[in-house]
């Protein structure tokens, strides 16, 4: 049976981050099989670093990260010295003095952490690894949670780009997500970034959300574009109450069907571009003399757990509890109660949870999933060549893909693979078709669209 747009759309499937997806990471791979990863690499490539942070002041009741909310600053404070554990058992086990190309600072609200800490942390990385000329060091930020002096301490630590959760700017649907957050303050917050220097802005906006509608999430747009970031995520709600349970809080009937977020979408998608951003990937928007978009049209777009991103480090490592790392092996998680991440780094041990070493076939999935999520094309032949196979390796997902080329939605020529523009909402979708471990029922998923 051939399954409408809107049918394909209500699809579960995941947001290929990584592939093999977390839900298939394993216990397999343990603290002492990732130590000996990290003495395999090579001094010479740069490393990323992700660093969590799982704390907030207030729970948004969409969030879908691993946080939760204090009310005090001793767990912030005691976890900054794991966090300072944790970096310095990386550099003494890394064989030689590592350059880092990227740092991202996610959350949870990573600006929790006070000017002190952060700035310890900073410190501590800078003295122990170099830097790359022109590395990036990204921080997210709440902007009802930073002050004057903060974004000061952010820009004397160095941070050179700033991701700035709205989500939406009405009234209506703040109240619906608990999260009320003026355009006034964003504004202000905006103006403080640069003045301090922090110039390279990403806004994060969401559409799906309870009580959105089309005009909600326009105006948004609009409002976002008056305030000239460089970079817009244009996330899709990803509803997973089994998951979150605070998520419970948000009503069933105030959520828009799937009909309605195509809609809520590809109105604001359409209205980013008559602004003149460039669509990177699915859910990303740019400026045209942006990095992203040259890494883009460069060919070199990666994605990670973050989403997309211009980073071409082999090596990202996660510290914090839950973050998650890649290397040429393969990926390991870390332990997400914060209990078992403190308890692993007290016996000197890499606090891993689980992960997964990749194989081969792995590999050549990993690179198709991450060309169609970020160019919306993949030269199936030559990713296939590049392993002594033939184009007939991926003869099951060729087959699959006939009913998404008789309804238009790609195009297959010469062993290329091209997603056209109305399959570009169903790439998740199509990324499937190449997942071989999608079938084992691990895992329940957003919505494709
Ligand atoms: C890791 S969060 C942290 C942002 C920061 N703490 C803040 O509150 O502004 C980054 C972004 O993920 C997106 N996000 C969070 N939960 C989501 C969900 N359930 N579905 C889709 N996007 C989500 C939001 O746009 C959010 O700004």
């Amino acid at each position: 049976m051939t399954l409408r747009i809107s049918d394909k759309a209500n699809l579960s499937v995941p947001r290929y981050t990584s592939y093999p997806t977390a839900p298939h990471f394993s216990g397999a791979v343990t603290a002492e099989i990732y130590k000996g990863w990290l003495q395999t690499l090579n001094p010479d490539e740069p490393l990323s670093l992700y660093l969590h942070v799982p704390f907030c002041k207030k729970m948004c009741w969409y969030c879908g990260c691993n946080t939760k909310v204090v009310a005090r600053y001793d767990p912030v404070s005691d976890y900054a010295d794991l966090l300072r554990q944790e970096i310095s058992l990386l550099s003494n086990t890394l064989p030689g003095r590592f350059r880092i190309s990227h740092i991202h600072w996610g959350g949870g609200t990573p600006t929790i952490l006070s000017g002190d800490d952060f700035t310890s942390i900073m410190s501590l990385i800078a003295r122990e690894f170099d830097y790359t000329e022109n590395a990036e060091r990204a921080i997210e930020i709440d902007p009802r949670t930073v002050d004057r002096q903060k974004i000061r301490t952010l820009a004397e630590a160095d941070i050179n780009r700033a991701s700035l959760g709205i989500q939406d700017f009405s009234p209506r649907v703040q109240q619906a997500i608990n999260r009320v957050q003026s355009y006034e303050l964003t504004e202000e917050v905006v103006h403080t970034l640069r003045q301090a220097g922090i110039e390279k802005l990403n806004f994060d906006l969401m559409y799906g959300l309870p009580t959105q509608t089309v005009e909600d999430i326009l105006r948004t747009v609009d409002l976002s574009h008056q305030l000239g970031p460089n970079r817009i995520a244009l996330f899709g709600y990803a509803h997973v109450p089994w998951m979150k349970s605070h998520m419970k809080l948000i009503k069933d009937e105030d959520l828009p069907d799937t009909e309605a977020r195509l809609q809520q979408s590809e109105w604001a998608a359409q209205r980013l571009l008559d602004l003149g951003y460039k669509q990177v990937g699915f859910d990303h928007f740019a400026s045209v003399t942006d990095d992203m978009v040259l890494a883009l049209e460069a060919g070199t777009l990666q994605r990670n757990f973050q989403g997309y991103t211009t980073d071409t480090a082999t090596t990202l490592i996660g510290i914090g509890a839950s973050s998650i790392g890649k290397s040429p092996m393969g990926y390991v998680q870390n332990s997400t109660p914060i209990h078992d991440y403190k308890a692993a780094l007290e016996h000197g041990h890499f606090p891993v949870a689980k992960g997964i070493e990749t194989t081969i076939d792995d590999d050549m999935r990993r690179q198709v999933i991450e060309r169609l999520m970020c160019d919306l094309s993949v030269d199936l032949s030559a990713i296939a060549a590049k392993y002594d196979q033939e184009l007939s390796y991926f003869s099951v997902e060729l087959e699959a893909l006939s009913e998404f080329e008789e309804e238009g939605l790609v195009i297959l020529t010469n062993g290329k693979l091209s997603i056209t523009p109305s399959g570009r909402q169903l790439v998740r979708v199509i990324c499937a078709l190449f997942d071989i471990y999608l079938d084992q029922g691990l895992a329940r998923h957003s919505k494709a669209v």
